[in-house]
């Protein structure tokens, strides 16, 4: 089942949330839209769920226009940041509960339910209450009951957002291995870069209402297609170099910046500002002659000390080349 976005255009009074954007999410794909705050993620998605009108544009369902119809007509589950379970019913209850409202048949349902719960690892919690789960339990219950239905596609929109970072790792496998095995369209809202990245088949990029790159991970990665999209993926953020003479930009990934406590090939001399040691790499701030700063990511044994000189070089091929006023990448 596929999900199309064609064209969607919302306000909301003079701030315009979604600026004509469209993009496809394929059968059986995993699409993440990621960008910074108020960049416009969440108004897409509701106009796809149908809990806010575009003024423009037209979204379709498997080729099926479904702009004009109501939420529960759609046929998208879909699993928010604040997953509301029913406090009264048991996991069973809040698990089994679209099937109840479509009227199956119980026995199919407990059945239905034993199968789901299995899937999420929630096999042994069936009988308690929401309040008596910790916050991923509750938030496995509310995709058991986002998967029950068996939707043609799911909408996420920061599903993992109160999890704790451990917790949030572990779910994410889950939920990747989910989606491989159910094979339904995703379309799932993040501002975490780690999630986008691990779980994305493709990823489209916002900020301030547009798409400003769709593409894999690895292509968004290693091809950004514009400074913004080379700076906010990655961690630490690529290095950028202001090129007077040309009016270009010049962009390394700290992985790219190669450090020698002695003089190498090609190596241009810089200092230690200061490092930053991670366990199992160190982050190194290198200040320049001209006073400009480079992260380079090195292995976790140079230790180098504040103030010492190196010398630094950008590996071959490495390096990125955008246009300064207009920020695109040169090819
Ligand atoms: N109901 C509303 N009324 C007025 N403005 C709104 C409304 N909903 C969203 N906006 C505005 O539209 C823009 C996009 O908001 P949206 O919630 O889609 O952002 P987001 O990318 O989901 O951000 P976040 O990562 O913080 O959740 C923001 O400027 C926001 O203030
Ligand atoms: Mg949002």
């Amino acid at each position: 089942m596929s999900v199309v976005l064609e064209d969607i255009v919302k306000r909301f009074g003079n701030t315009v949330a979604v600026d004509h954007i469209s993009l496809a999410v394929e059968p059986g794909e995993f699409v993440v839209l990621l960008g910074p705050s108020g960049c416009g993620k969440s108004t897409l998605l509701r106009i796809v769920a149908g809990l806010e009108a575009p003024e423009s544009g037209a979204v379709r369902v498997d080729g099926r226009d479904v702009t004009a119809l109501e939420p529960r007509d759609r046929d998208l589950a879909m699993v928010f940041q604040n997953y509301a379970l029913y406090p009264h019913m048991s996991v069973a209850g809040n698990i089994g509960y679209p099937l109840r409202v479509r009227k199956r048949p119980q026995a199919e349902i407990d059945a239905e339910v034993l199968k789901v719960a299995a899937k999420l690892g929630l096999a042994e919690l069936l009988n308690r209450r929401p309040k008596e789960l910790s916050g991923g339990q509750r938030q496995r219950v509310a995709l058991a009951r986002a998967i029950i239905r068996r939707p043609k596609a799911f909408l996420m929109d920061e599903p993992l957002s109160n999890l704790d970072a451990r917790l949030r790792v572990e779910t994410r496998f889950e939920l990747k291995h989910l989606q491989h095995e159910l094979g339904a369209a995703t379309l799932y809202v993040t501002h975490d870069q780690a999630e986008a990245m691990t779980l994305a088949h493709r990823i489209a990029v916002m900020r301030d209402g547009r798409v400003l790159q769709f593409d894999t991970p690895f292509n968004i990665y290693n091809r950004p297609a514009n400074l913004f999209v080379a700076g906010f993926l990655g961690s630490p953020s690529m290095n950028f170099i202001g090129l007077p003479g040309n009016g270009t930009t010049l962009g390394v990934r700290p992985e790219d910046v190669e450090i020698s406590p002695v003089p190498f090939e090609k190596g241009q001399p810089a200092t230690v500002y200061a490092a930053e040691e991670m366990g199992n790499e160190t982050f190194i701030r290198i200040s320049l002659p001209a006073g400009e700063r480079l992260t380079a990511r090195v292995a976790a044994d140079v230790r180098p000390d504040f103030d010492a000189p190196v010398w630094y070089r950008f590996r071959a091929g490495r390096t990125h080349l955008f246009d300064t006023k207009t920020t695109e990448a040169i090819q």
